[in-house]
């Protein structure tokens, strides 16, 4: 009889379960333990690394970086390591989001969605604390217990209230343990579940009215415990956060990538991957990619890049979109080579579905972006923007 082994997909070749998604502190593991052993200033309270090492994690190192013998003696390091650039941009705002939690203060990202606010926060929290799963989704159904504590009723039933009994939150954990809580969409919580954080970034500490009389009815942060939160200006305002909150956070705003070709390389970097993990080569071409990346700028700003107006649609057009479409174009090509020449004849269709989302005059609008820019450039001789211009067709 033969037996035949059958590989799930689901599982990694150690038989672990397959994850779609690693947190930073597992995919780039490889970097902190070499920072946490190249850098030996001081650090603050609690922090894995010190303030300029998460700096460097995060806006990636000038050239490689190496240890001394004598420091990677039995570690198992590598000699040199150039550290990757995650997050693109200003690295004085990263500067400033660092010393704040330094500082021990909360820390609140604004911006526009797609700007990486959530990628930030994870990269800062995995680096500051060695994990980014400490983390509470807000919503309009998130309750003070995902702030403070919840109870197994199981063991509340059986045994009354006892310390076993108590369902740590995310937050009331990073307390115990001296580490980052993440609140992700913090706007998006009910004001008067927000408030429960004012006590908690004020007082630092926690009552437990129920084990009161006992040890355990206040849990106090341990050094090291901060709070970064992340809102979208698209959603509930920020301006509707209590006065007592917002003093509680040190605001930082982040932009939209200034620089194009940054964000092309961004964009081709992250759409890369995306196919590749897929098991195909990435087969977008520059020119097609740099095309895509004026679009999506000439409609989030309202301007194109030789200074004409564009009206723009009420969809945010965000980088993390435009990775989104780069990807779609990459994974069609891959799967479906039959079906289209070329990646460019796939884009306005995957543009017109980013496009198209709240507003139904935004497709309108991108049409309206056809008869302007694109004509123009096809005008002006450019044998690319020729071509998306004969593909008007496609965006009915
Ligand atoms: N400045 C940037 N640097 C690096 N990656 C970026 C940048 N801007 C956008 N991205 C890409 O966008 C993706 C999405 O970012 P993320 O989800 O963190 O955005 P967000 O601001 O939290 O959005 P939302 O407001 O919708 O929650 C990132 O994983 C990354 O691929
Ligand atoms: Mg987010």
């Amino acid at each position: 009889m033969t037996t035949v082994t059958v590989t799930d997909p689901a599982t990694d070749p150690a038989g672990q379960p397959a994850r779609q998604v690693l947190p930073a502190e597992e995919k780039y593991a490889a970097e902190l333990a070499f920072l946490a052993a190249h850098d030996h200033g001081p650090r603050p309270p609690g922090w894995a690394l010190t303030p300029s090492a998460v700096v460097t994690f995060v806006c990636g190192s000038d050239g490689a970086l190496t240890l001394t013998p004598a420091r990677r003696k039995g570690t198992g390091l590598p000699a040199s390591l150039t550290v990757s650039r995650k997050f693109v941009g200003e690295r004085a705002l990263v500067e400033r989001c660092v010393v704040t939690l330094a500082g021990e203060r909360g820390l609140l990202l604004v911006g526009e969605p797609g700007t990486a606010k959530s990628m930030l926060s994870e990269l800062l929290s995995a680096a500051v604390s060695g994990t980014s799963e400490l983390t509470v989704q807000g919503t309009a159904g998130t309750t003070e217990d995902a702030f403070r504590y919840g109870w197994n009723y199981a063991l509340l039933l059986a045994q009354g209230p006892t310390p076993q009994a108590l369902v740590a939150s995310p937050v009331l954990t990073a307390m115990r343990s001296g580490k980052v809580a993440r609140i992700e969409e913090v706007t998006r919580c009910l004001p008067e579940v927000q408030d429960a954080l004012v006590s908690i970034l004020s007082d630092r500490r926690v009552s437990v009215p129920e084990l009161s009389g006992t040890p355990d009815a206040t849990v106090p942060a341990v050094p090291g415990f901060t709070v970064i939160a992340t809102a979208n200006l698209r959603d509930r305002g920020v301006s509707e956060m209590s006065a007592a909150l917002k003093r509680r956070f040190n605001f930082e705003t982040v932009e939209p990538i200034a620089d194009a070709a940054a964000e092309t390389a961004l964009v081709r970097e992250r759409a890369g991957s995306a196919v590749e993990r897929a098991g195909a080569a990435f087969g977008v071409d520059d020119a097609v990619l740099d095309a895509l990346v004026t679009v999506f700028r000439d409609l989030r700003s309202g301007r194109s890049a030789e200074g004409w107006d564009v009206e723009r649609p009420g969809t945010v057009m965000s980088t993390a979109e435009a990775v989104q479409v780069a990807s779609s174009l990459g994974l069609a090509r891959a799967y479906l080579p039959g079906t289209s020449a070329d990646a460019l004849d796939l884009m306005p269709g995957h543009l017109l579905g980013a496009v198209r989302k709240d507003d139904p005059a935004d497709h309108a609008r991108l049409l309206g972006y056809w008869d302007g820019p694109v004509r123009r450039r096809a005008e002006d001789g450019s044998a690319l923007w020729r071509r998306l211009w004969d593909l008007r067709e496609n965006l009915r």
